[in-house]
């Protein structure tokens, strides 16, 4: 999506900054600036300024500083078009279409409907959870301890206990059948007709980042199964890439995430103060969900349940959140099940608590192992600190092994000296080993294309060679010949120049180009026949530039024949030819 620069320049002169950053922060009047507390970083006296004659702002602070779009960019978290259009709508200013292709277009469109009836779909859940109908839903929730405000703000509601008013709702509002199908809203049946796909249960609105609804999450109420029931994936309903709560937490100001497993974790972290909070839907943690993550914070802190199936599905996000860049750290909610039971148990001080104490994605993961192992049994403790050294000698920073062993040591009460030794000892750990084979893997493929690269270089030069001294093809008459060229795109070349000079005693490289019918063929041709050779002042090192020019040629197919032949009688005349190589001089004295 590309604006042109009179467009930008329009929107950004029609939202005074000192206005439109007021609507965020407050700030006071000082001399010719506006002083405010910055919301980039922690601070208790406004070092943050903002200039209406500059139209710019700048925190002495933390050096944050830029126009209008920079702010709004910086503080939603927008990338630039939606900056750009949320500060134009502000002024009122209507920006010009975009130009789609007729494809673009219609599948934007398909993607407007299926999100449009999910905002009705979620209108009418939010209404029915309001109604009479929907009492016993409101009150499951409120017994949940989930606040009216919360009901609100996540725009929580009821699919009730008929099984196709919602499909019968959205018919009014002059869907499709084919259109409700795409939604993963209604199931369709050609005899039966549409039903609904939720049905007495509490349902939770799944909005993308810019907080449009594209999918669903239904509670059953008590007990019964399944306990949570979820949208399918459609056009707008990307499980891997969206993440529950996102687009609150997207504005929380805090520089890390926490992520949970359930929605209602979510719900009621949110309700204590941690807005900060997002949960995956659902599903295993992806590079994706990790990206995006990353596109906001630079930590994350796992808040996933205490028991086996949290810490396993924490182990497994570990890897993946680490590869997009985050550090990550595990908070402790034991002996409660999960934030919204400890929360309920605890209070959210207690839980501010924890995240401060919550340890380092390291730290968390050895205590994992150690779990395996009895540190009263001195054989398997023994194997404990085994694997905690391996463990440690994957740390390629020294100087973050060194504070690793140090805490290790501590926490295990291990002798110090004698982790470092053992972690000494396991110095060379599988993952040293497997980047030294990549990089040897990397040097050994770079090296063998230099010289692929030196070989190819030569039969160019030699057909240059050749097509500058047509009297070559009779010199080099039983060294040179056309299977010498075994680079494909030589060869051929090699084979009409060869043919050329048997009939006509000359080559005609404009006749060879008509034989190709690619304009990269023809740059490639033309560049053999084009090239200047550099000949050195004195016909000797002319003879010896030749002279290797031709050995290298002949090594390579040499080479290549052994590669592709186990005769042992054939090998024994490629090594004596091989040999006689080294005599071999081309003179280029013609009388
Ligand atoms: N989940 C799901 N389908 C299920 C069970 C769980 O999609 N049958 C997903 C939901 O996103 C759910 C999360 O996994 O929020 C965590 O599951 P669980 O811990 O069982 O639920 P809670 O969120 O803790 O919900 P509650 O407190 O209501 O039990
Ligand atoms: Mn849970």
């Amino acid at each position: 999506m590309y604006y042109s620069e009179d467009i930008v320049e329009e929107v950004r002169s029609r939202n005074d900054i000192v206005d439109v950053i007021s609507g965020y922060i407050g700030l006071k009047k000082k001399g010719a600036s506006y002083f405010g507390l910055c919301p980039f970083h922690n601070e208790k006296s406004p070092s943050f300024s903002v200039s209406r004659e500059k139209q710019m702002y700048y925190c002495f602070g933390c050096g944050a500083g830029g126009n209008v779009f920079t702010f709004v960019m910086e503080y939603e978290n927008f990338t630039f078009p939606e900056t750009l259009k949320i500060l134009a709508d502000r002024a009122g200013m209507e920006l010009p279409e975009v130009e789609l292709s007729e494809s673009e277009k219609k599948e934007a469109d398909y993607k407007a409907v299926l999100r449009e009836m999910n905002r009705q779909a979620a209108n009418y859940f939010y209404l029915l959870l309001h109604s009479e109908r929907g009492k016993s839903a409101y009150e499951y929730l409120t017994n949940r301890g989930i606040t009216k405000e919360m009901i609100k703000k996540f725009g929580l509601g009821y699919a009730d206990i008929y099984s196709n008013d919602l499909y019968q709702y959205l018919k009014s509002k002059g869907y499709t059948d084919a259109q409700l199908k795409d939604s993963g809203l209604v199931n369709i049946d050609e005899k039966r007709g549409g039903s609904d796909k939720f049905w007495n249960r509490v349902m939770f609105p799944i909005l993308d980042t810019n907080s449009k609804v594209i999918g669903f999450g239904g509670r059953v109420m008590g007990d019964g199964n399944p306990k949570y029931l979820n949208s399918k994936e459609t056009a707008v309903f990307d499980k891997s890439r969206n993440l529950f709560g996102l687009n609150l937490a997207r504005t929380s100001r805090k520089s890390y995430f926490i992520v949970c497993e359930g929605y209602m974790d979510v719900i009621t972290m949110h309700q204590a103060g941690f807005t900060n909070t997002v949960a995956s839907l659902g599903t295993a943690f992806t590079p994706q969900h990790g990206n995006l993550l990353k596109r906001y914070v630079k930590e994350v802190i796992l808040a996933y349940d205490s028991d086996e199936a949290g810490t396993k599905a924490a182990l497994r996000a570990i890897p993946i959140l680490k590869e997009s860049g985050l550090s990550v750290r595990i908070l402790n909610l034991k002996p409660y099940k999960d934030p919204d039971e400890f929360i309920k148990e605890l209070g959210s001080e207690q839980l501010e608590e924890r995240i401060g104490q919550a340890v380092s994605s390291f730290m968390f993961e050895i205590s994992v192992l150690e779990g395996q192992y009895n540190q009263n049994d001195p054989e398997s403790w023994t194997l404990f600190t085994h694997e905690l050294a391996k463990k440690l000698a994957t740390i390629s920073e020294r100087l973050e092994r060194q504070n690793y062993l140090d805490a290790c040591a501590r926490t295990y009460q291990l002798n110090k000296r004698d982790l470092e030794e053992l972690v000494n000892r396991y110095g060379m750990t599988a993952s040293q080993y497997q980047k030294e084979a990549r990089d040897k893997e990397r040097e050994r493929r770079v090296e063998k294309d230099n010289k692929d690269d030196g070989y190819r270089q030569s039969q160019r030069l030699l057909l240059t060679w050749m097509v500058n001294e047509p009297r070559l093809f009779e010199r080099l008459e039983g060294i040179i010949g056309v299977d010498d060229f075994i680079e494909p795109s030589y060869h051929s070349v090699a084979a009409m120049l060869f043919e050329q000079y048997e009939k006509e005693k000359k080559v005609m490289p404009a006749k060879i180009l008509n034989q190709f019918t690619e304009v990269e063929e023809h740059n490639q041709v033309a560049s053999i026949f084009n090239t200047m050779l550099k000949m050195a002042p004195s016909e000797e090192d002319n003879e010896k530039a030749l002279t290797d020019v031709v050995k290298r040629v002949k090594e390579y197919r040499i080479n290549y024949e052994m590669e592709h032949s186990n005769d042992i009688i054939l090998w024994q005349k490629l090594i004596r030819d091989k040999a006689e190589l080294q005599k071999l001089h081309i003179s280029l004295h013609f009388s």
